[in-house]
């Protein structure tokens, strides 16, 4: 008998990964109860679905309920850090076209989403994006590719930001659901469960006391805040940076010190970036720096902190514990950066937990469930989620921490 190892040793991780994936679906009840609501029998049957979302054991749920639902589906992570190597198996195992791997390079990123857009031989009827890549990408296509497309939805607000000049300037041929803007989404997600899974990525990547320490945050949107409040709750001295006076009055007003990030930089022991934008730590930053000050990401992609900059100031780089890198610098000084600038709560920890995702899929579910139905008439261009569906996704979210309110006609 010839004995594949290689096989099985994927089968292994298939099925590793599946327990990790059964267990993440017993903690979203949200999205089973959708489920048992809105589909029955194959209302996806001839769609195809492509999807550039973190490949977590969360999304892994939704991927499963798309092609339960009768999609086919082809599906990448769409960032460096996040893909759990026994969840990808698992999800392939299971008939889905995957292209994505644990740590990936950003060109291996961006050939992934590539690939997805092609995985179907013709394109794809239904796009699910997270930051708004997949939908630049199959825009670049020619006209005949992307008006094959009905419709999209996007999840991050980071991704809505990159579109929304595109849908202003009439460019967005098909619509677009912007899951980040429903308020449970951004209260549930954004800000408590990232606050919570930033703080975890943090303490499992250095080890460190957050008491006593003044910890920078960088962006005070939706994800800012719930860093912020959690390491205040941990004893730290919490600082933001903010570029809005509106929103430096909000954090202000909470309690936190408001620096000018050139300020920050002297003081700060932990720098966590929520901002979605480029070089917010820039090279001047870096300069002025303590030694042994640790630096984070949470934003979507690796460009918040400016990685070149710091690179060019090192002499030595040095892997010290999983997820943390030191780089010493000429001056001596040394600067730890972790998960490698990419999403720490995804890079060192395990992103955000199954009841905050439960959350965010189930408007994704909702919202993809009604375009593949003809979109209820949606013209092309970037819209809300419905009032209906974030009034559907709160309610089940209360009935599933078995929490009753004054409901106002409603029910
Ligand atoms: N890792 C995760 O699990 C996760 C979850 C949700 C969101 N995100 C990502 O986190 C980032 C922030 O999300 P959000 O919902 O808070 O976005 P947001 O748009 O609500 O907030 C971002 C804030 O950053 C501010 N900002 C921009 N440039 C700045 C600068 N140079 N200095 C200081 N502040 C600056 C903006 O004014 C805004 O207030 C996005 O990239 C989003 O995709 C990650």
């Amino acid at each position: 008998m010839v004995i594949d190892r290689e096989a099985g040793s994927r089968a292994a991780l298939a099925e590793q990964g599946r327990r990790s994936i059964d267990r993440a679906a017993a903690g979203m009840p949200v999205l089973a109860l959708l489920q048992a609501e809105r589909i029955s029998g194959r209302p996806l049957a001839g769609h195809r679905i492509a999807g550039s979302v973190q490949l977590t054991k969360e999304t892994a749920v939704l991927v499963r309920a798309l092609a339960g639902a009768g999609a086919e589906v082809a599906w990448t992570s769409g960032d460096e850090v996040s893909t759990q190597d026994d969840v990808a198996a698992a999800v392939a195992a299971e008939g889905v076209q995957v292209f994505a791997h644990a740590r990936m390079t950003t060109d291996e990123v961006q050939r992934a989403i590539g690939s997805v857009l092609d995985a179907f031989g013709q394109p794809p009827t239904l796009l699910v994006d997270n930051g708004g890549q997949l939908i630049a990408s199959a825009l670049e296509r020619p006209a005949a590719y992307h008006s094959a497309i009905g419709a999209a939805t996007e999840k991050t607000s980071v991704g809505v930001h990159r579109l929304r000049p595109l849908a202003a300037a009439g460019r967005l041929p098909f619509p677009v659901v912007a899951i980040d803007e429903a308020l449970t989404k951004q209260i549930v997600d954004s800000t408590h469960g990232t606050g919570q899974s930033t703080i975890d990525g943090i303490l499992r990547a250095t080890g460190m006391l957050l008491a006593g320490k003044v910890f920078v945050i960088v962006g005070y949107g939706h994800v800012g805040p719930g860093v912020a409040f959690r390491a205040r709750g941990l004893g730290a001295r919490v600082v933001v940076c903010c570029r809005s006076a509106r929103t430096a009055v909000r954090a202000r007003l909470a309690g936190f010190s408001v620096r000018p990030m050139d300020e920050a930089a002297e003081i700060g022991d932990v720098f966590c970036t929520a901002t979605g934008r480029d070089g917010v730590i820039d090279g001047g930053h870096l300069d002025r720096m303590k030694d042994g000050a640790v630096l984070c990401n949470v934003g979507h992609s690796v460009t918040e902190i400016d990685l070149e900059a710091l690179a060019a100031r090192a002499v030595a780089v040095e892997d010290v514990r999983p997820h943390m890198t030191q780089y010493r610098l000429r001056d001596g000084r040394r600067l730890m950066l972790l998960a490698g600038g990419g999403l720490v709560n995804l890079g060192a920890a395990e992103g955000n937990a199954s009841e905050v995702m439960d959350v965010t899929f189930a408007h994704q579910l909702l919202a993809i469930m009604r375009l593949a139905g003809g979109g209820a008439g949606l013209a092309p261009g970037l819209h809300r989620v419905s009032e209906e569906e974030e009034e559907r996704v709160a309610a089940l979210k209360l009935a599933a921490m078995g929490i009753r309110h004054d409901a106002v006609g409603g029910d």
